[in-house]
Order: structure tokens, then C-alpha cells, then sequence
């Protein structure tokens, strides 16, 4: 009898400790999506430095595929630039680097909707066909400051 009791105690333990184990792995892969190849990575101290987001705004590109490179910073508890104007029909290209935690990157009444991670340069390119105003707004929890971590897209005619 005691023998058996000890077998199932190994036994379950054993279960117990694959279960987590399991539990574990699959855990850090949901909360972590690995870089696909050909994402740019960049060092979060450095983004100050890089030619693009150490001015960050609007640029025309040379590109065939849009009319406008937009490069921003996030870090907390803003992004820079603070606000910037497109014309009305471009196809711009944004490109958003962060100096500290991750932040989120959403223009609100468009499409344009990315999570800004520390070591990468997120990217999204877009169509502004409609003038108005466009806010900003961070939508991954950055710290005390989140929900004032604001900017605005100004489309122009
Ligand atoms: Cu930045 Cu929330």
C-alpha cells in the first residue's frame, strides 16, 4: 500500500510539474510575438541619434509605393512630434521608434493601429483621404501618464 501511494504521488507531482512547464512555455509565447524576418530593429537608447527619429515629422519620399515618410518617437509620456499636418490625399508611410517601454500607436477614425516595442521600428503605411483631425492615442499601459500620452494628425486640404 505504501508503496503504491508513493508511485502516484511521483506520478502526480511528475504530471504537475509537465502541466506547468507547459503552461509556462505557452505563456511566454502568447505574451511575446517574435520579430518576423525583415522587421528593423533599432536600440531604444539610440533613437535619438538614428537620422530619422532624432527629428522626427513628415518628409516626402522618393518612394514609389507613398507620397511621405512620418517618423515619430514615443516615449513616456509622449510623442514627438506633438502635431503634424498632411495633405489631404497622401499615402504616407509612418514609422514609430520608442525611447523606454512599449507603447501603443493608434490614430483614432483610421486604420492605423501598432504596438511600439523597444528595440523595433513599427511601421504602417496608409492612405489620408479625409481632412479633419486625427488624435493620437497610446493604447498599450505605459505608466502614470498613459491616458495623456496624446498627439494629433491634421489632414489639410
Ligand atoms: Cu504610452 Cu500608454
Amino acid at each position: 500500500m505504501h508503496k503504491y501511494e508513493k508511485i502516484w504521488m511521483t506520478l502526480g507531482s511528475a504530471s504537475l510539474a509537465i502541466f506547468l512547464a507547459i503552461l509556462g512555455i505557452s505563456s511566454v509565447h502568447a505574451g511575446h510575438t517574435p520579430a518576423a524576418s525583415g522587421i528593423e530593429t533599432i536600440n531604444p537608447d539610440f533613437v535619438e541619434s538614428d537620422s530619422r527619429f532624432g527629428n522626427p515629422g513628415l518628409y516626402e519620399s522618393d518612394s514609389g509605393d507613398y507620397d511621405y515618410d512620418l517618423y515619430f518617437t514615443a516615449s513616456a509620456f509622449m510623442y514627438e512630434p506633438r502635431e503634424v499636418e498632411i495633405p489631404k490625399g497622401s499615402r504616407v508611410r509612418i514609422q514609430a521608434a520608442t525611447k523606454d517601454v512599449i507603447h501603443g500607436f493608434s490614430v483614432a477614425g483610421t486604420n492605423v493601429n501598432m504596438m511600439v516595442e523597444p528595440g523595433l521600428v513599427s511601421t504602417y503605411t496608409a492612405n489620408f483621404n479625409k481632412t479633419g483631425e486625427f488624435l493620437i492615442i497610446c493604447n498599450e499601459y505605459c505608466g502614470v501618464g498613459h491616458a495623456d500620452m496624446i498627439s494629433m494628425i491634421k489632414v489639410v486640404d
